[in-house]
């Protein structure tokens, strides 16, 4: 029988032990605090920055908003970013991606203060993951070793492919899992769009996830059997229902799970553990900053 990875359940409990963490900082006059930005109207980020804040406040974290109009000039989401910065109550923020053409992602994340950086996208941030020392693991990266973990799946001596080189996933993912670590030790192989033989390095994976934001792109026939399969993916496709479209992730789910020993779903997999790895972040952000140590999941 294939396992069906319950990301809904892992992330709940990481919740449910982040409450005592965010209770003794409270009690010591530091509640923790997370902020989202977000320029422009995008409907799915839209959705994401609801879902987080709403996370928030089922844990006990002070949420805050700010909104900044798309057609605004860069400045008008850097001044955002130094306001927060200086905030003594914020003690982590993101800045929701994609951000309008006309503003450069990059300028901005070297903008956010390091200590606040709870994506772990600055390259301060960057530099110390690479080099064995993180202080914000980047959160979808983390729900993913968190996922694995609870599976008892040991990466040590495996092959790993991960299908995406992006900043937030692929790259970072790649970097964790190398690493001389309980949770690292794995053998990982990069593909990504200029890939050759794509089918070839996921078939021989004995662990495969998907990052490459491409819908249902990795089918049965390039899985290996009894591989353990880990879908990053969330794409809107069109759908003929109420909302007009629907969930898909990079997996085509039906045909992986006949070959797979274990697979996440899309919805319920990856999703909600990147959300609790955020209040994670947020949790050890107020923590350093008040030199307040809590006991971390
Ligand atoms: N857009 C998609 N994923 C992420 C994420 O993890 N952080 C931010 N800031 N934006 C995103």
């Amino acid at each position: 029988m294939t396992e069906i990875i319950d990301g809904n359940a892992v992330a709940s409990e990481i919740r449910d032990n982040l409450t005592d963490a965010i209770e003794t900082l409270a009690d010591a006059g530091s509640r923790p605090g997370l902020a989202t930005v977000l320029m422009g109207d995008d409907p799915a980020s839209q959705t994401y920055v609801n879902m987080k804040q709403r996370d928030c406040e089922e844990v006990g974290i002070e949420s805050h908003h700010v909104d900044v109009a798309g057609d605004a000039p860069p400045e008008t989401l850097y001044d955002t970013i130094a306001d927060l910065n200086a905030d003594p109550e914020i003690h982590g923020y993101i800045v929701q991606a994609p951000v309008p053409d006309h503003v450069d992602y990059r300028e901005v994340i070297r903008r956010v203060d390091p200590a606040k950086d709870v994506d772990g996208f600055h390259p301060e941030n960057v530099g110390r993951l690479v080099a064995g020392d993180a202080r914000f693991r980047p959160c979808t990266p983390h729900g993913v070793q968190k996922l694995l973990e609870d599976a008892a799946i040991d990466l040590e001596g495996k092959d790993v492919t991960i299908v995406g080189r992006s900043d937030i996933v692929g790259k970072p993912l790649a970097n964790l899992l190398i690493q001389k670590a309980d949770d690292g030790n794995a053998t990982v192989t990069v593909c990504h769009s200029r890939t050759t033989d794509l089918a070839a390095k996921t078939r021989g994976a004995d662990v495969v996830v998907a990052a490459a934001g491409a819908p249902e792109l990795i089918d049965g026939s390039m899985i290996g059997d009894g591989a353990v399969v880990i879908d990053v993916g969330v794409n809107r496709v069109d759908a003929d229902n109420e909302k007009g479209y629907e969930l898909v992730g990079d997996v085509e789910f039906e045909s992986a799970k006949e070959r797979a020993s274990a697979i996440t779903p899309v919805p319920g997999g990856v999703g909600p553990m990147t959300r609790a790895m955020l209040l994670y972040n947020t949790v050890k952000a107020a923590s350093l900053q008040n030199g307040v140590d809590v006991d971390l999941p």
